[in-house]
């Protein structure tokens, strides 16, 4: 199982190496003709005034001040534009038309966060395929996503955005979106230009806040943060994006480790890149730059080639140029980067967008698809003496109770531009058609908004739950609570959610807490008061229905955390692959808060790694999802004790139903490499499959570990491999107790 994020080529046919040439002499012949102005104005990209075109925009197309434009989505507001460039313009160069299709268009799919608990490339896939067809058919042909920045602070609100904390989940998933929105050739009909962001570190924000410094060892960078990156770049993905952030005090778009050692040095990528909204000129605003002049200088040095929104290319470039501080060779690469993804996407051929050729916008099978995708992406939590699955003909009266029960735009989740709640199917809604005919299904509000402080709706809340068998609790979190500069300092249940909670707990009726939410909650002090728990993170259209589904059996659940869940805030930064420190807290080496003893001497409450009021673990960890069966594993075995630097070991394992029901199983494989060059983390996961078991199904699944799935950057900053001792762990989630080893041995040197 070969980890994506080595340096090696990409296989490509014989076919698409001949159209690259041929694409890379069309780029030659075309800067030819361009003046300077007009190779600058291709590097110009302008936000759109919806919905039509204002004379100031038509006569800077016409005049080739504009290489894209973003945020028009009216078909045919964008034909016109296109129809500008490519008529009145004297050379005729198509638009990039950029829009944010994050997790869907106007079919909404789970949030990112939640498709990674998928731990279903193809799904991912599959649902980015579909976004892109439904963004295409407005006239939008690129994207600015996979958002695959390793998100460790869930205070951080763009961890919604993000698939996790994982390099290699959020690698493969993050390449998976990438092909799911290029397709095989991006000038397919149907195929956007995908982007991978935000190039790079930015999950590393200080405290959380986001557009915050970051402080990122080059170490920790290129062993974390630049994996899934590589991963998008080795996808063939055409463009990325820098970040706002400050990296170890450069900004990032300003940044010449990232954008030309690591990109162009290094990967040798040729993907074209684009700055965020405005982040060249706050390269002034870092107090990196003295004005936009020298920030137009800073970031053309480093090599972003497309400026988003901001002006400092279009007023200062040239005269940079004359004044011999960058040269024209410069801009010619730099725009040789632009008119590539445009010819790879067949825009010279075509660029006017026919909406006939398209699946209408949330066609059923993709609101199947959407509805697929929400079923798997939430994760039963906690299932105590199997309160779920509910049956149906043991309830006569269901209580639906909380904000999030019926409302069917917060469903969605944050960045969606073109999601339509019209498609939206509510919990509400969907228990009603499940059930609607056998027993009595009653809503109950409790608290006017998941911000609501306000305990006025309690009494009637309450109230039904007292008189239900069964209530259904939708809490958690509004979309406007996560996304871009929707950070949090305290992640527990915001409002006065907790204490509804706790309110209806106290009735006694038995509670099934169903958590919509951008982020991992802080969930301590609220899951002891649920029988079950159910994190649907923001589940998208068909999430109501999907919900219901699960929690009245009609499909089980499979999810798995790409995150891990802190007990409370003060945790932050909690990850499974963390690093074992000279002092590791054990079970039996720490001693909690609530447990010392009055006047203990200073050393007696353990001398480790832990907090004195929290512990040590999580309240759930990283690769954790339970299902209605139960899944055991047996017999962990190796094809052999040594792997030699040119070998392979095949590790197997029986993975066994136990329980009553069919289940879709994650089975995960970790490695631990116990002495390195540098410290190394105490897990790490390189492989997983999913597998689907009957009842009393037992199955063998193997995964083959090479040498490359092993390497990490040492202290030379070079990808290395070294010989030595690993800990093999094959299980459901990061825990998982079986456990084998090897010894890597480096047959070379004997
Ligand atoms: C935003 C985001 C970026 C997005 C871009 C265009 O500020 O940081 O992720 O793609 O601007 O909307």
């Amino acid at each position: 199982m070969g980890d994506s994020h080595l340096p090696h080529g990409r296989v490509v046919s014989q076919s698409a190496s001949l159209r690259a040439a041929s694409i890379e002499q069309q780029i030659v012949a075309l800067l030819d003709r361009m003046s300077l102005r007009e190779k600058i104005g291709q590097m110009a990209q302008v936000n759109a005034a919806g919905g039509h075109v204002p004379d100031h925009l038509r006569d800077a197309i016409r005049e080739g001040r504009v290489g894209s434009v973003l945020n028009e989505v009216d078909v045919d507001t964008v034909n016109e534009l296109q129809r500008i460039a490519v008529e009145e313009s004297r050379l005729g160069i198509p638009l990039l038309i950029g829009r944010d299709v994050i997790h869907g268009f106007a079919t909404v799919f789970p949030i990112p966060l939640g498709q990674a608990a998928t731990w279903q490339p193809a799904m991912v896939t599959e649902g980015a395929r579909i976004a892109a067809q439904e963004a295409a058919a407005h006239g939008v042909n690129w994207t600015f996503a996979p958002m695959i920045d390793i998100a460790r602070d869930p205070r951080w609100g763009r961890v919604a955005e993000s698939f996790g904390e994982d390099p290699y989940l959020t690698g493969v998933l993050g390449a998976a979106m990438v092909r799911g929105f290029q397709g095989n050739d991006l000038a397919e009909t149907g195929s956007i230009a995908a982007c991978a962001k935000h190039f790079a570190g930015y999950g590393a924000s200080e405290s959380g806040r986001d557009y915050n410094t970051t402080n990122i060892p080059e170490n920790e960078l290129r062993n974390v943060y630049l994996r899934p990156f590589k991963a998008a770049v080795d996808a063939g993905v055409a463009t990325l994006m820098t970040s706002f952030s400050d990296l170890d005090g450069v900004p990032a778009t300003a940044n010449t480790f990232l954008l030309r050692q690591v990109l162009r040095e290094e990967w040798r990528a040729n993907s074209m890149v684009v700055s965020d909204w405005e982040s060249i000129r706050q390269l002034a605003v870092h107090g990196f730059t003295e004005n936009d002049r020298e920030s137009a200088y800073q970031a053309a040095t480093a090599g972003v080639d497309m400026e988003m929104a901001s002006t400092t290319y279009a007023d200062h470039l040239e005269s940079l140029v004359k004044d011999k501080r960058v040269t024209e060779q410069q801009i010619n690469t730099m725009v040789s980067n632009i008119l590539r993804v445009k010819f790879r996407l067949g825009l010279f051929d075509n660029a006017h967008t026919d909406p006939s050729r398209f699946t209408a916008v949330a066609d059923p099978s993709h609101l199947r698809a959407a509805y697929d995708a929400a079923v798997a992406s939430a994760v039963l939590l906690k299932n105590d003496d199997w309160a779920l699955p509910l049956h149906a003909d043991e309830l006569s009266s269901v209580a639906v109770i909380g904000p999030l029960a019926d409302d069917p735009y917060e469903q969605l989740g944050t960045w969606i531009f073109d999601g339509d709640a019209a498609h939206s199917r509510t919990v509400l809604q969907s228990v009603r058609d499940l059930v609607g005919d056998r027993a009595t299904v009653e809503y109950a509000r409790g608290v006017q908004t998941t911000r609501s402080t306000g305990t006025e709706g309690f009494d009637s809340a309450v109230e039904l739950a007292a008189r239900s068998d069964v209530v259904i609790c939708v809490l958690g979190e509004e979309a406007i609570l996560s996304g871009e500069a929707h950070c949090r300092a305290d992640i527990t249940l915001p409002g006065a959610q907790d204490a509804l909670l706790e309110a209806i707990a106290a009735t006694g009726t038995k509670v099934v807490l169903v958590i919509m939410a951008g982020r991992p909650l802080a969930l301590e002090h609220t899951v002891k008061h649920a029988h079950a728990v159910l994190y649907a993170w923001h589940p998208g259209s068909m999430g109501g229905k999907a919900i219901a589904d699960l929690l009245f059996g009609v499909v089980s659940p499979s999810g798995k955390l790409p995150v891990t869940f802190p007990r409370v805030t003060g945790q932050i930064p909690i990850y499974y692959a963390h690093k074992h420190t000279g002092k590791p807290a054990t079970f039996e080496s720490f001693t909690h808060i609530e447990d010392i003893e009055p006047r203990a001497h200073q050393v007696s409450v353990g001398n480790t790694s832990f907090h004195l009021d929290a512990g040590f673990t999580p309240l759930y960890a990283f690769g954790f999802g339970l299902s209605y069966s139960h899944v055991e594993y047996e017999h962990l075995l190796s094809s052999s004790a040594v792997m030699t630097m040119n070998g392979r070991i095949t590790f197997g394992v029986d993975v066994v139903n136990a329980g009553p029901r069919p289940v879709d199983e994650t089975v995960q494989l970790y490695v631990r490499d116990l002495v390195g060059d540098v410290t190394r983390p105490v897990k790490e996961l390189k492989a997983f499959t999913r597998v689907h078991l009957e009842r009393g199904e037992r199955r063998h699944v193997e995964f083959t570990i090479t040498p490359r799935d092993l390497a990490f950057y040492g202290r030379a900053q070079r990808l290395i491999v070294e010989p030595g001792r690993f800990h093999v762990w094959i299980g459901g989630h990061s825990n998982a107790e079986l456990r084998t080893e090897f010894e890597l041995v480096d047959d070379h040197a004997r």
